[in-house]
């Protein structure tokens, strides 16, 4: 049976309760992260703990643990949820306080943890040669102005994907200002005439770990890469548009709203790419 973890204490999903007090339930207010494992073994576990240490910065809040408690924290759960290949997701919130009221409580008061795991999907990019690539929409980019910060206030993204979901395609690829942003919940890479093209870092997109690890990856075979605005019009005429996630990895997307992506099949630096990321993730977690 699966367990969470809530406060201290390992549960039963059942058993776990949270307060309707808790700010994370009234203001949305509290930050997460979605850590994979494959053989149990944690996957840029740094990483996922630095981007958490600065979104908890970014809205004020303290650490509840240092990163060897996290560490610790993540392995236990991960264990007695059978280990193998499982997404850990965490998520601290300011806590419960006696009334509502916008502005933080004062005193502080203790802050919720909750994690639990899920179980990762076999991502395409495990087997490039006979992956067969996904649909996406374009969508008006709707959230606010602090995409950076990992934070559960996720209803715009939720909307943004029910609407890809209700089209049939399983991402909505953002645009704000003519400008791709990122996914609804993923980063995005296109091709153009050669080059692998990804926003920037900014306030507008969330620093994506799989998104970092393309990016190095490409640096470190080679592959001409570059971090710069793409507008929709290049994202419309791209050879090749590439999303990634902790969950998903990196997805060739084959079809644009009702057009297809380049040939319509996924392309031949997303099936380089992908070989790399699966030579790198079977390295880092012994799965060779
Ligand atoms: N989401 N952008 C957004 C808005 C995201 O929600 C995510 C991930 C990413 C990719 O980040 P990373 O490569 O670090 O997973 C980009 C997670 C998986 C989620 O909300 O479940």
């Amino acid at each position: 049976m699966s367990q969470v973890y809530l406060n201290g204490a390992f549960m039963a999903p059942e058993a776990a309760q949270v307060s309707p007090m808790d700010r994370g339930f009234l203001f949305a207010d509290g930050i997460y992260e979605v850590i994979p494992a494959y053989n149990g073994v944690l996957f840029r576990l740094d990483e996922h703990l630095e981007r958490l240490e600065r979104s908890l910065r970014e809205v004020a809040m303290d650490n509840p643990h240092d990163r060897q408690q996290w560490q610790a924290l993540c392995e236990e759960l991960i264990e007695r949820n059978g280990g193998g290949n499982i997404s850990v997701y965490l998520q601290i919130t300011r806590g419960a306080a006696l009334k509502r009221d916008h502005a933080f409580p004062e005193p502080p008061v203790t802050p919720t943890v909750f994690m639990m795991t899920s179980p990762v999907a076999v991502p395409a990019a495990d087997s490039p040669d006979s992956a067969s690539g996904s649909k996406a929409i374009t969508l008006d980019d709707i959230r606010w102005a602090r995409c950076d910060i990992k934070s559960v206030s996720l209803l715009p993204n939720s909307l943004l994907r029910q609407q890809a979901v209700a089209a049939g395609a399983i991402e909505a690829i953002l645009l704000r200002d003519g400008f791709v942003t990122e996914g609804s919940a993923s980063n995005v890479f296109i091709v153009d005439d050669g080059t692998i093209v990804t926003p920037p870092r900014s306030h507008a997109i969330l620093g994506g770990i799989t998104r970092d690890l393309v990016v190095e990856l490409c640096r470190d075979h080679g592959l001409a890469l570059e971090e710069r605005e793409i507008t929709e019009a290049q994202l419309k005429q791209a050879d090749e548009i590439w999303i990634t996630s902790s969950t998903r990895e990196v997805v060739p997307i084959i079809q644009l709203n009702d057009h297809p992506v380049g040939s319509g099949a996924p392309g031949p630096l997303w099936k380089t790419l992908a070989r790399h990321y699966v030579q790198f993730k079977r390295r880092l977690c012994g799965l060779e």
